[in-house]
């Protein structure tokens, strides 16, 4: 099958999801006959996809494989503007720098960039991103916020809590934010977040948004350094997970926050973080580059800074740090 018709097949069952549609349908609708459909159906199981026949309804798809490709992200995705515009390749060195690129050269607001694998994928602070093939989401928003610079990072709250949400809805499983833009479960890094911008003097062009999922890793899968403190939505559920469908319904709970943030402004997300926020309330012990300080974490403000009392009742500002929650004696 040709990967037009098979992304045009794919394209009818995502207008028609959950439905049947008779093979007549798709012959008229395709422009072929009642057999070439047939042989393209069985293409498609053959990569993965599980369709149901019916007889005298037709067909329908009740199971799409864990492949990342465009098909397969766009088969289900129920958003308007982000993730319509889908770069994928499957393999990159970062999606991150692609989406740069692609920003440069007038990609519309919500494009994104997707991978299988990233060869050198980048954390925050300099860091590597270990991304191997086949297993995570490694994906990069744009996006083009007419808002003022220093609003930026809370575009990265925004992501947080979509992502939180998104993997709720899509798979049970719950996990808390640690500022400012790691997500956890059972203690352990599962998510990351990158958040970049390229602006002129006095005007955002573009947020790049980058983030890293592990799905479906299982814990010998991590280098011996990050098996204690990485895990995976497949290790926590104890079972396999699409990842497309956790890409879409990220996807969708970011388009609809960043809907209502552009126009209510930040308090929604504010209010939602803080709710899904692990640190919050806790005693936390901040490390800088020039400090470490203790104290316990009171709330977020309006640009999304930490605040942090101490135990001499000073308010201290945290900018940027790495958050550990200190064990209590
Ligand atoms: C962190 O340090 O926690 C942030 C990790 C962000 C990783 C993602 S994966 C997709 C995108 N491409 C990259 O190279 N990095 C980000």
């Amino acid at each position: 099958m040709t990967s037009s018709m098979r992304k045009e097949l794919l394209d009818i069952f995502s207008q028609h999801e959950g439905e049947f549609i008779s093979g007549q349908k798709i012959s008229n609708l395709l422009g072929c006959s009642r057999t070439a459909v047939w042989k393209h159906i069985e293409e498609l199981r053959k990569d993965g996809y599980e369709l149901e026949a019916v007889q005298r309804k037709g067909y329908r798809i009740i199971g799409t494989p864990d492949k990342i490709s465009e098909n397969a992200i766009r088969l289900g995705l129920r958003t308007t503007k982000i993730g319509q515009n889908i770069h994928y390749e499957d393999s990159v060195d970062s999606t991150q720098k692609i989406a740069h690129q692609l920003a440069n050269s007038e990609a519309p607001n919500g494009t994104i960039v997707v991978s299988d694998e990233q060869t050198l994928g980048r954390g925050r602070l300099d860091r590597t991103w270990y991304s191997p093939k086949g297993t995570g989401i490694w994906m990069s928003v744009i996006l083009r916020p007419n808002i003022q610079m220093h609003k930026a990072p809370q575009l990265t709250l925004l992501t947080a809590v979509s992502v939180v949400r998104g993997i709720k809805k899509s798979t049970g499983i719950e996990c808390q934010i640690k500022w400012p833009n790691d997500i956890l479960i059972n203690e352990k890094k599962c998510v990351g977040i990158l958040t970049e911008m390229q602006a002129d003097a006095d005007r955002i062009r573009a947020v790049i948004i980058g983030i890293g999922i592990n799905v479906n890793h299982r814990t010998d899968h991590f280098p011996e350094e990050l098996q204690q403190i990485a895990t995976s939505l497949a290790i926590e559920k104890g079972e396999e997970i699409n990842r497309a469908s956790v890409m879409q319904a990220i996807l969708k709970e970011m388009e609809d926050l960043y809907e209502d943030y552009l126009k209510e402004g930040f308090s929604l997300v504010k209010t939602l973080w803080e709710a899904n926020a692990v640190s919050i309330g806790k005693r936390i012990r901040a490390r800088m580059m020039n400090e470490t300080v203790e104290g316990y974490a009171k709330g977020i403000t309006g640009d999304g800074v930490l605040l942090l009392e101490t135990d001499d009742g000073k308010i201290r500002q945290i900018y940027s740090a790495d958050i550990e929650i200190p064990p209590t004696t």
